[in-house]
């Protein structure tokens, strides 16, 4: 008897046949869910697999190009370098004088705490400064006395075509192409080529005026008594602000200092 009505053994054997019917159903599509859901999850993993090895792929790839863009970096700095050991291999008394140059650029960029792309850029303005003298006659470049008015005129187009020059190297930065043109402009406007001014006149060839007199005066010129540091210092300052940057000038001071171990003043 259940809930107050018979229930027959035989409807008891049907529902219990029925309800074993519905479980095995069940029972089935239990099984083909968990085949399906294994089958994505086989496919997802390959998914993630290929993912993966795209992934890493990419990485080499990545790592190779940098490494190949190094290389012509390095190319593009060496050609650089050759081109101005060239002209300094014609004039004895400039040899060293663009690698100087570039290594106090770098000590002033460091004390102006320039980015990594800014010091690279100076770097090679630097190095280059002067290789458009290439074209100059050694007459002219080892002159002991004063020029005359048209070997001068001759002597101002060097900035410019050491900017054309560089301007050929694919993988120089182009923000070192007004660095190597401005680098004989003058504060007060009374440099070459241009005679722009101020502000007129880039960072770069701020540090190159500076690295570059200061060079000049410490090493053997035709044309000029050699000084000491401290003298050379001194004179730079006396310059100042009229064709030197103060800035800058303090920056040379600290990185020669902090570099040499030897104060400028
Ligand atoms: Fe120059």
């Amino acid at each position: 008897m259940m809930g107050g009505t018979l229930v027959s053994q035989h409807e008891i054997e049907e529902r219990l046949a029925l309800n074993t019917q519905q479980l095995m159903i069940y029972a089935q599509e239990l099984r083909d869910t968990y085949w399906r859901e294994r089958q994505r999850s086989a496919e997802l993993e390959q998914a993630l697999e290929r993912e993966r090895r795209y992934g890493q792929a990419l990485k080499e790839a990545q790592a190779e190009l940098s490494a190949t863009l190094a290389r012509l970096r390095m190319a593009a700095s060496g050609v650089v370098t050759a081109l101005a050991m060239a002209l300094e291999q014609r004039d004895p008394y400039t040899e060293g004088h663009s690698q100087r140059v570039a290594t106090y650029c770098l000590w002033m960029g460091q004390e102006l705490k320039l980015e990594s792309a800014e010091l690279e850029s100076v770097a090679y303005a630097a190095k280059a400064h002067d290789i458009g003298k290439i074209g100059i006659p050694d007459s002219l470049l080892r002159k002991p006395g004063k020029l005359t008015e048209s070997e001068w005129a001759l002597m101002r187009q060097h900035p410019a075509r050491s900017a054309s020059i560089v301007e050929q190297l694919e993988f120089v930065p182009k923000a070192s192409l007004n660095s190597i043109r401005q680098h004989h402009e003058r504060l007060d406007g009374s440099g070459y080529p241009v005679g722009i001014s101020g502000d007129a006149i880039c960072l770069g060839a701020r540090m190159i005026a500076v690295a570059d007199a200061f060079d000049a005066m410490t090493t053997h010129r035709p044309y000029n008594s050699i000084r000491t540091p401290l003298q050379a210092f001194q004179e730079l300052r006396d310059s100042a602000p009229a064709q030197y940057d103060s800035r800058v000038l303090e920056a040379f001071e600290i990185g020669w200092r902090r570099h040499s171990g030897v104060p400028l003043t």
